[in-house]
């Protein structure tokens, strides 16, 4: 258990919470090498060594530091970028470029540019303007570049609004309209500048039903038929994207082999009746593999007891660490972790400490009646887009991240200081 509780304090991947906040400081993203690694066993079993010429491309989106994509490339996953950052921290890490993929919705050309200096393993083409930024670049410097088409597979999965992207009306992907989308392929067949693999979704994020998953094969495979009916090409490689839903209160994750194996069968007999070879394929999760694996530790300062109303304990941190609740009214759970075996006996709102009423870590939440400042709190699975969405909103510094695992603990990211917040400031000489 990567969670235990023990003589009254929570112990995380064998670590002792409570010693972890007073040695590196709150609020304090912890992070568990075990747990990470348990999602890429998983993976490896169910999906890479069962079928062949299959890889996971890592969304590090969801958590995204040099140590984050180490571990990747130790446990020989790909990685999926979506900016010159994210690619600039993979490279500083050592990561090898021909093993990443590049997403967005509008790459910069500084960014293409960049991707193809460094000799990217894929551009994944998110729209129509993007090939004509891509040849010229390549042209300018004599090289070429593998690319698939990002396409909205027009499916509506159950989630939060912000993150449905498979939809028709989303600002991610070119549309399966066969006039917009069959000229596009031509021309990227053609091309000396790309050598087009084939097409890639993503229907969603935090999902736990497989069905949008199908129906976007479907819709896919369709047009691989047309592909090679029209073009007499192959498609070489599909892109089935993320999403894989993760427990934050009630919700029960689902295995991998839940999407894949289903998917997997449909893409093999789609290729079998139209006769053309199993193409790869590839599968981009993020949340599902840093999600559970992290928690965020805070200490409890102010207690507010509104009689009749609501009782508010404010921790040192809230939406600069994790915008989620406030964004998405996203849900989470947490523990006094120093009074971890006592009875949760009162309902309280835990809030952060930004000057913003919408600064809600958890709402209507049981605690024990016990917690009081100074204690420290725990909320869980927060590995996924908390660091990575973290900001300095009120100008509170970005908290550490600490790496734990069978009870020893290292500092993955240090704490941003006043210091690096100020960084950048100038002050206009007009104004000295
Ligand atoms: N591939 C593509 C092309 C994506 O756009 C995404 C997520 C993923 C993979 C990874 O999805 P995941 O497995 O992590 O669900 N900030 C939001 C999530 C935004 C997801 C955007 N794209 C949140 O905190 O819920």
């Amino acid at each position: 258990m990567i969670r235990e509780i023990k003589d009254g304090v929570l112990y995380f991947d064998g670590c002792n919470t409570v010693e972890l906040a007073h040695k590196y400081g709150t609020p304090l993203y912890v992070i568990s090498q075990t747990d990470i690694t348990e999602k890429f066993t998983e993976l490896k079993r169910d999906f890479l060594s069962k079928y062949e010429n299959t890889r996971v491309a890592y969304a590090c989106k969801a958590f995204c530091t040099k140590g984050m994509i180490k571990l990747c490339q130790r446990e020989g996953m790909c990685i999926d970028v979506v900016s010159g950052g994210e690619l600039y921290t993979a490279m500083e890490a050592g990561f090898p470029a021909e093993q990443i993929e590049f997403n967005g919705n509008n790459k910069l050309p500084s960014e293409i540019e960049m991707a193809v200096d460094y000799g990217i393993g894929r551009i994944i083409v998110d729209g129509l303007q993007e090939l004509d930024i891509i040849e010229s670049i390549c042209r300018e410097k004599g090289k070429t570049v593998k690319i698939l088409y990002r396409i909205t597979p027009g499916v509506k999965a159950d989630t939060h609004d912000y993150i449905i992207t498979g939809k028709k009306d989303s600002k991610f992907g070119i549309p399966l309209d066969e006039h917009i989308l069959y000229p596009q392929v031509e021309r990227a067949i053609k091309s000396p500048y790309v050598e087009f693999l084939g097409f890639h979704f993503h229907v969603g994020s935090q999902l736990f039903d497989n069905s949008p998953y199908l129906q976007a094969v479907d819709a896919v495979m369709e047009h691989v038929k047309a592909v090679k009916e029209k073009f007499g090409y192959g498609v070489r490689e599909i892109n089935l994207g993320g999403g894989f839903g993760v427990k934050y209160t009630d919700e029960e994750r689902k295995p991998y082999s839940y999407f894949t194996d289903p998917m997997m069968k449909k893409i093999k007999a789609f290729c079998e009746d139209i006769d053309i070879p199993m193409p790869a394929v590839v599968i981009e999760p993020g949340r599902s593999i840093v999600a559970e694996a992290g928690l965020t530790l805070y200490e409890i300062g102010s207690i507010k007891d509104i009689p009749g109303v609501r009782k508010y304990v404010s921790v040192d941190g809230g939406m600069g660490d994790n915008i989620r609740p406030a964004l998405y009214q996203s849900q989470y759970e947490g523990i006094v972790a120093n009074k971890a075996s006592l009875d949760r006996d009162d309902r309280v709102t835990v809030c952060g400490k930004c000057c913003e009423s919408g600064d809600i870590l958890i709402k209507d939440h049981m605690i024990t009646s016990k917690a009081e400042a100074g204690d420290i709190f725990a909320i869980f699975s927060t590995g996924a887009y908390g660091y990575s969405m973290a900001l300095n909103y009120n100008r509170n510094p970005i908290p550490a991240v600490v790496m734990v695992k069978e009870g020893k603990s290292e500092i993955m990211v240090r704490r941003q200081t006043y210091a690096d917040m100020i960084a950048g400031d100038i002050i206009p000489k007009t104004l000295i």
